[in-house]
């Protein structure tokens, strides 16, 4: 069902709050640290959703006069650079946080007034983007020192399921890509909707666990990011403190790190198409919507004779190079969102981590990033050609 104005303007309301939530996790004397290298300073993203907003929605949509052009420029985009390229801005080089509350105030409040006069189309964008931002700030706030955030995650519900790791069989058949426009809100490279024949394969009933891997590491591998050693035991570096690593919970790992333990189990990871092709067989989602903060069991929230958490705890990475399909076309109003990505050098993901909004569960959403990119909530199973 298309969602009506009303309702986007609430959920763009609730998404403010969310973000606004996440910022304040942030110690206030630390905001104009750079928790990852290649991304920027935590006070860029604070001021960007406003300026996107804005420019997307005030200044695109409905011509509004600038009120602070500075500042729709200063915070108009994120970036993604190659490896080895990382910026060398200064702190000093930011505005204070005082000037950049007092411009986001100004654009909700401008937005919020021009509400009825906002195509629909655009309202989705800016909603769908903030949520977006939602996570790949969780992302950025996951890398910021214990000691700079205020905040400690509630613990999952412990509900331990069996385990019993399998191969389940996908029958051949067409896979279904991409998005009816006629169907709802979606982004321009998930149009236009396609089928694809996918030969008959079987798929790994779980996610790798950290056990898994670790059985990896022992044969030589290097550990995941994601992982410390203390005093010979393993650890998880979660969100706010370190955990035990727990054996079945997914290992969030890069691309490559993905890529060389299929090899080394002799195995391949799934193409976007398979991945496409097992979601028909059902399979509820678990831990999504920021329902957690960190991982939790493989098993949990499994359902008989399908593949356990498809969406869900954690994205999927896929053996498929981020690429438009057939008669892509890029939004005009956001002309760079997927078409600097089509480069080689970016991987589909699907399904959901445990900091992505439900909107993006939908089966066309496609998310990617560089295969060596280690800061992401990002796991894998495995595929039998
Ligand atoms: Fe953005």
């Amino acid at each position: 069902m298309t969602p009506s104005r009303r309702d986007l303007g609430r959920a763009l309301e609730r998404a403010r709050e969310e973000t606004d939530a996440l910022f304040a996790l942030v110690r206030p004397d630390s905001l104009y640290e750079r928790p990852i290298p290649e991304r920027h300073r935590i006070l860029f993203y604070i001021g960007h959703m406003e300026a996107f907003d804005w420019n997307l929605i005030g200044r695109y949509a409905l011509d509004a006069p600038a009120f602070h052009a500075q500042f729709d420029r200063l915070f108009a985009f994120g970036i993604d650079p190659p490896p080895g390229r990382l910026p060398e801005d200064q702190s000093s080089d930011w505005p204070s946080l005082a000037e950049v509350e007092r411009y986001n105030h100004r654009v909700r409040d401008e937005i919020d007034s021009r509400l009825e006069a906002v195509p629909l189309q655009l309202l989705h964008v800016a909603l769908e983007h903030r949520l977006m931002h939602a996570e790949t700030f969780a992302y950025i706030l996951h890398q910021l020192a214990y000691e700079r955030k205020q905040g400690r995650a509630a613990p999952p519900a412990a509900s331990p399921e069996p385990y019993q790791p399998a191969m389940i069989d996908v029958r051949g058949g067409e896979a279904e890509l991409g998005l009816d426009p006629e169907a709802g809100f979606g982004w321009d490279n998930e149009f236009r909707q396609h089928c694809v024949h996918v030969p008959a394969f079987s798929i790994s009933r779980y996610k790798v666990t950290n056990g898994d891997y670790l059985a990896f590491v022992h044969a030589g591998a290097e550990p995941p990011f994601f992982w410390v050693e203390r005093s010979g035991r393993w650890f998880y570096r979660g969100m706010f403190s370190e955990t035990p690593l727990a054996l079945d919970h997914p290992v969030y790992v890069t691309l490559d790190e993905a890529l060389a333990f299929a090899r080394w189990r002799g195995k391949s990871l799934p193409t976007e198409a398979q991945f496409q092709r097992t979601l028909t067989l059902g399979s509820p989602p678990v831990n999504y919507d920021f329902q957690y903060w960190d991982p939790i069991a493989v098993s949990a929230g499994q359902a008989p004779g399908v593949p356990s958490q498809l969406v869900g705890n954690g994205w999927e990475w896929t053996s498929t190079p981020f690429a438009p399909f057939p008669g892509f076309e890029p939004f005009p109003f956001y002309k760079n969102y997927s078409e600097p990505f089509f480069d080689g050098h970016h991987y589909v993901l699907k399904g959901a981590s445990s900091r992505t909004a439900a909107c993006f569960t939908r089966p066309s959403f496609r998310n990617w990033f560089r295969p060596s990119y280690p800061y992401i909530y990002a796991t894998f199973r495995l595929v039998d050609a």
